[in-house]
């Protein structure tokens, strides 16, 4: 059977580990090409030589979204390597700061809001000319159980999340004419590095399990499931809009 993504190019950032290496295995293996963009490139060269191994095909690109030179430089970096084609957009690096209000910095704030928000908006903004004039495309912004509903100590990840939502909605609606789908991917909680506070700590794992009403943790490989449901043309129809995969916790 011919793999479902043949011939499609793929971006995934924060590829190096946790769910965006999952995204990345799973669309290379489905035969997408498939550019890692990472801040640290050792551990996204191991994934991409994973994808090679297996007979795949993988790019490095080297930036931190939350910089606008270093995500144009990305881009010069994709289109050498790669020509002026992306098919996919998965705009997964995020970071997560847990801490009451009165001990938030401004700074520790941005870095929030500028790796979760701005820099999806870097990224869209650098890649969707590369995306149009094809009649199909993929967008896929990962948001967070946490852009639907809350904990205390979360008032910069909620709103970065939250405000992703809206972003898709309105990127949903420009991007439309050029069928260029955008949705988001809103996990539970999974056990990554993400969540080294949370896993590292019994009583809060014990509290979060019993909180999650299929009692475990979400898989990568889940999350990576639903991302390539998303870039089926079995999911044509659906854009502006956001999968919530969660245990059952928003359910509550
Ligand atoms: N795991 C969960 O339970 C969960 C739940 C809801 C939502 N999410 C969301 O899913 C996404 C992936 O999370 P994860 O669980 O895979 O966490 P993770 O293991 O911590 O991975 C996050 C990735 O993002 C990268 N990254 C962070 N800041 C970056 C920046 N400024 N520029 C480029 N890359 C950057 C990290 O690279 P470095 O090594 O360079 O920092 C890392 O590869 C995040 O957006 C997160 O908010 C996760």
């Amino acid at each position: 059977m011919t793999p479902p993504l043949l011939g499609r190019f793929a971006l995934v950032t924060g590829a190096g580990q946790g769910l965006g290496e999952a995204m990345a295995l799973a669309l290379a293996e489905a035969g997408a090409t498939v550019a890692l963009l990472a801040r640290e490139e050792a551990k996204a060269a191991e994934v991409a030589n994973r994808i090679r191994a297996n007979g795949g095909r993988a790019e490095l690109l080297a930036a931190d979204v939350r910089d606008e030179a270093a995500v144009s430089r990305a881009r010069e970096t994709y289109e050498s390597a790669l020509g002026g084609r992306l098919d996919i957009l998965i705009n997964n690096a995020g970071i997560n700061l847990r801490k009451p209000i009165t001990e938030f910095t401004l700074a520790e704030w941005n870095r929030v809001i500028e790796t979760n928000l701005t820099g999806t908006f870097l990224m869209c903004r650098a890649f969707v000319p590369l995306m149009t004039g094809r009649g199909y495309g993929r967008i896929i912004n990962l948001t967070s159980m946490m852009a639907h509903i809350s904990l205390p100590g979360r008032t910069a990840y909620s709103a970065s999340k939250s405000a992703l939502l809206g972003f898709n909605r309105a990127l949903a609606l420009e991007l439309a004419p050029e069928k260029i789908t955008v949705n988001g991917i809103s996990p539970g909680v999974c056990d990554t590095e993400i969540n080294a506070p949370l896993m590292g700590n019994p009583e809060l794992r014990a509290t979060f399990l019993a909180k999650t009403p299929l009692g475990r943790w979400g898989l990568p490989s889940e999350i990576a499931a639903a991302a390539l449901y998303l870039c089926s043309d079995a999911a044509g129809f659906m854009t502006g809009t956001d999968l919530v995969i969660d245990g059952g916790w928003t359910a509550q």
